[in-house]
């Protein structure tokens, strides 16, 4: 998904970098497959974005290796212009991202979100396809907001916690858990 984001825009991707040894030498839609050490070496200055969607895997990586990061907004997302967007982020198609907000890095604002206005969304979020977010919302970091789940006005979800698919935030949720259901309850609470 993000080949086709970069793709887009019209920009040219020279190379998958994945660690599996046996992909090496292989080609993925036309792109080959290389060594991220041998990546680095050759330019260390690469730009680059990270396209796995666990966050704290992306959070390895990025911590791992020191490319340059980019962030991609695809051609159909709608931006406001006031928006933030850190380095490494990807926003995929028909996404909305409204005045004020402000993203991390190395976020995914997936197919279709919206996020309101004011919002602030810590490093290495995730915000799944079909999510919404009211306006002043706030994510900390790592924050996984499952497919089709959305928050209510001005209310915040804790360091790497995870709210289930579907489920609906009226209340601050606390760092670390799974918080599921409409209202959305930590999952221990059930
Ligand atoms: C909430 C979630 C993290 C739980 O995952 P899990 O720990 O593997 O949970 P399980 O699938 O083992 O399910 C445990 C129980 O919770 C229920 N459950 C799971 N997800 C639920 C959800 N989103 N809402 C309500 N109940 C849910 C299951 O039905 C199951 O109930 P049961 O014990 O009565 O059978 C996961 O289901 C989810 O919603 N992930 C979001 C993923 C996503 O959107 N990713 C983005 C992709 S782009």
């Amino acid at each position: 998904m993000i080949l086709s984001a970069i793709w887009s825009l019209g920009d040219q991707v020279v190379a998958l970098l994945d660690d599996n040894s046996e992909k090496h030498g292989m080609e993925i839609a036309g792109v080959p497959v290389i060594c991220p050490k041998d990546a680095q070496l050759a330019n260390p200055s690469t730009t680059g974005v990270i396209g796995i969607g666990d966050n704290r895997i992306r959070k390895q990586i990025a911590t791992r290796f020191s490319f340059d990061w980019t962030a991609v907004v695809h051609p159909s997302a709608l931006v406001d212009p006031s928006v933030v967007i850190g380095r490494g982020s990807v926003v995929m198609a028909g996404a909305i991202i409204q005045a004020g907000t402000q993203v991390g890095e190395h976020c995914i604002i997936n197919t279709g979100a919206t996020v309101d206005h004011d919002c602030r969304i810590g490093d290495f979020c995730h915000v799944a396809p079909g999510v919404h977010l009211a306006g002043h919302c706030e994510l900390e970091s790592g924050v996984l907001l499952g497919i089709g789940s959305c928050m209510v006005p001005a209310v915040r979800v804790g360091e790497w916690a995870t709210i289930g698919a579907g489920a609906a935030v009226v209340n601050d949720v606390p760092a670390g858990v799974v918080a599921i259901g409409v209202p959305a309850r930590p999952r221990f609470d059930l």
